[in-house]
């Protein structure tokens, strides 16, 4: 474990956890090799803050709020269903206060001339199973493996989720500050899950909970963790959780699947068909999935879903369109 460090409790993770409960601070780390991070986060199904992880990315050091302003004014961003410049939105995020947030989500509508700014996919993100071929598009249909955000004060992707198909989560912050609230595993019955939706809670504004309504999430164990420019924060599978900006930021957000959480996305991708109402496509999808799995866990040990470009066109009307995330 040459040149790890790992920080356990430092200055920026006191400032930002001052509504954590007795639970530990989430890990950051410098230095983490693949295997390591495989061995003490990926598999225990721990979250951790790699605190170098951007080094290789050109965007790294370059994203700014200014720099968008100045070289991609008039670029098309959709904030919660709506489209704007880009300057224009940066500009009602760098005015936002915490009472009164500007537009939320803001993402670019077309992210295919950033992505080769952000590459190499990270080498702990790997192996990512969503372009391989055998893998059905389909089955992602209007869901997101990457997104580019843009953030201000008082932004918050406020209720308790995981992420869909629980598929790991990424959070790359290329500036500002994002606090993200990490739900301890095992807490569904204190958490008031949508029926409908059961990656998702029913209650909003986890930070500001409605007690009287929402009563056992008084028990609910949680942690805070900051994430700062430079930064990568892993979110394992199934982790339910909750973000918010601190101040004007850009992010990175996508999503992984691999070996160890084939099972799981799996049974979340038959659930979803079972809540269709189509129980024969449910059972045919799984039996797929089920045998795909340990074929490609195969492919994988001769290095297949290792793409570094992040398996997407880098340019526009080059090949499909990237899907867009999530906020958080
Ligand atoms: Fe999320």
């Amino acid at each position: 474990m040459a040149n790890l460090n790992v920080v356990v409790a430092s200055q920026a993770d006191a400032l930002s956890s001052a509504e954590s409960s007795d639970l530990p601070p989430v890990d950051r780390v410098e230095g983490l090799g693949v295997d390591d991070f495989v061995a003490r986060y990926r598999l225990p199904r721990r979250p951790v803050v790699l605190t170098d992880a951007l080094k290789q990315w050109p965007a790294n050091g370059r994203y700014t709020p200014e720099f968008f302003a100045r070289a991609h004014a008039d670029l098309e961003i959709r904030c919660a269903g709506k489209t704007y410049r880009l300057a224009e939105a940066l500009s009602l995020q760098d005015q936002a206060t915490e009472g009164h947030p500007g537009p939320y989500p803001c993402t670019i509508k077309d992210a295919r001339s950033f992505v080769r700014d952000i590459m190499p996919r990270l080498p702990w993100a790997l192996p990512n199973r969503h372009t391989h071929p055998l893998v059905p598009e389909l089955i992602f249909n209007s869901i997101s493996h990457i997104d580019i955000f843009f953030g201000g004060a008082g932004n918050q992707f406020p209720f308790p989720h995981y992420d869909y198909l629980r598929m790991h989560g990424w959070v790359a912050q290329l500036y500002g500050n994002k606090e993200m609230t990490l739900y301890e595993p095992g807490q569904e019955h204190l958490m008031y899950v949508d029926p409908q939706r059961p990656w998702r809670s029913v209650m909003e504004y986890a930070d500001q909970p409605d007690y009287e309504r929402y009563p056992l999430f008084r028990q609910v164990r949680s942690r805070k963790v900051l994430v700062r420019a430079g930064e990568a924060l892993f979110i394992p599978c199934g982790t339910w959780h909750t973000a918010r900006c601190l101040d004007p930021g850009i992010s990175v957000l996508f999503d992984q699947l691999e070996a160890s959480n084939w099972r799981e996305f799996t049974g979340e991708v038959v659930a979803m068909r079972r809540r269709a109402g189509q129980p024969l496509k449910a059972a045919a999808i799984g039996a797929y999935l089920r045998v795909l799995g340990p074929l490609l866990g195969i492919a994988e040990r001769f290095g297949a879903n290792r793409r570094p470009d992040w398996g997407v066109p880098t340019h526009a009307g080059e090949g499909t369109m990237l899907h867009t995330a999530g906020a958080g």
